[in-house]
């Protein structure tokens, strides 16, 4: 079975590990977790770099370092893997879904005017699946109400918005090293900003609202959201190979939309023109007269391991009485028609060939 996604652990991940185990350093103190934090933020040219256990966990401490909480209300995306939907409502606020745009996936800013009011104190902006969201009619959306800007980039590292990298747009933005993400640490996420107070009181809440000068003296009820000396290890022997990544997974992509070009009954994304994509996940639409499911069976009947698109958000069991699905009709369509095909950086050119010639099996007979 062709898998969806596989870790590309190639370079230095076995040395840097080794070096742990061998100096002790195993828990969430030691170089690989600062040399991880200065990497990332050196290679998005922001000031602060605070690596966390996952990127759900830096959402959350995003939304903490921003005192928000009960009375206040977050938007986000309905189309977005569920995190950061999540940790808006275990911060105490309410959630604000808006419908996305299609050709994007991320917010839909036609309909984010309406939905801002007087209490909105953060928009999670996601860039969904490699593409870039609007981010100049986003900014000035919030600039005009001192909204919060949260970068959800877990999807989209190294991804570009009009030439500047994504992750460097928001007041804070977070990532993913989850093992299918483009680099990964196991599980792990990291946050990025240039305020050198939120920063610090991102660590602070990191380790159990700790003063970071007085030890044991708690100034904040805090979390555990650290990452290990290991996995940062990984994260260090994966971000040193991150731009080699990107290309292989372009050429991927390239590849990948050579050769499903045309075929009917499916569609491939677009990319707006101010976008320089990531190639994360392998995204195609059927038709509505073919059975998403059905396809996804076939493909695995055929040795490959597919995947349904994410459900949006609204339809989870515990929100679903809470919002109304005809306000999200993009997100609704697109979800149900919508999956992704196998997208290892590792996965070879005759491999993309095998997978394009069993969608064709089923879509050209
Ligand atoms: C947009 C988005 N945000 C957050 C997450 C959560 O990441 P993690 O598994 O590192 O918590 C994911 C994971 O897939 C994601 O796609």
């Amino acid at each position: 079975m062709i898998p969806i996604a596989e870790p590309y652990l190639n370079g230095n991940e076995k040395k840097y590990v080794l070096q742990c185990l061998e100096t002790n350093w195993i828990s969430s103190q030691g170089d690989f977790i600062l040399r991880l934090e200065e990497g990332l933020a050196a290679y998005h040219g922001v000031k602060y770099g605070v690596v966390t256990s996952s990127c759900t966990t830096a959402i959350h401490l995003a939304l903490k370092a921003f005192n928000i909480g009960p009375g206040d209300e977050v938007i986000c995306p309905d189309l977005t893997f569920i995190a950061p939907a999540n940790m808006v409502v275990l911060s105490g606020a309410a959630l604000v879904l808006i419908d996305v745009d299609p050709q994007t996936l991320s917010i839909d800013v036609n309909k984010l005017a309406d939905k801002i009011t007087c209490k909105t104190k953060a928009i999670i902006v996601v860039h969904q699946f490699g593409h870039a969201a609007p981010m100049d009619e986003i900014l000035a959306i919030a600039r005009g109400h001192d909204i919060k800007i949260i970068e959800d980039n877990a999807e989209s590292i190294g991804g570009r918005y009009k030439g500047r990298l994504l992750g460097t747009f928001g007041n804070i933005s977070c990532f993913s090293f989850f093992a299918n993400k483009i680099i990964t640490s196991g599980e792990g996420g990291a946050l990025l900003t240039n305020d050198e107070e939120l920063a610090d009181r991102c660590r602070e809440l990191r380790d159990h609202g700790m003063s970071k000068i007085k030890k044991y003296h708690h100034i904040n009820l805090g979390y555990n959201y650290r990452m290990t000396n290991i996995q940062a290890a990984i994260g260090l022997a994966q971000l040193e190979q991150l731009d080699t990544i990107l290309t292989t997974r372009m050429e991927q992509m390239c590849l990948y939309y050579k050769l499903l070009n045309d075929i009917p009954g499916i569609s491939l994304r677009r990319f707006a023109d101010w976008c320089e994509p990531v190639h994360w996940l392998m995204t195609m639409t059927i038709d509505d007269y073919y059975n998403r499911d059905e396809f996804l069976q076939f493909m695995r009947c055929e040795g490959v391991d597919c995947r349904q698109m994410i459900n949006p958000v609204h339809r989870a069991l515990h929100f679903i009485d809470k919002y109304d699905e005809s306000d999200y009709p993009n997100s609704t369509r697109i979800s149900a028609q919508s999956l992704h095909l196998p997208c290892s950086t590792s996965l070879q050119k005759n491999q993309v060939e095998f997978i394009v010639e069993k969608v064709k099996k089923y879509f050209c007979c």
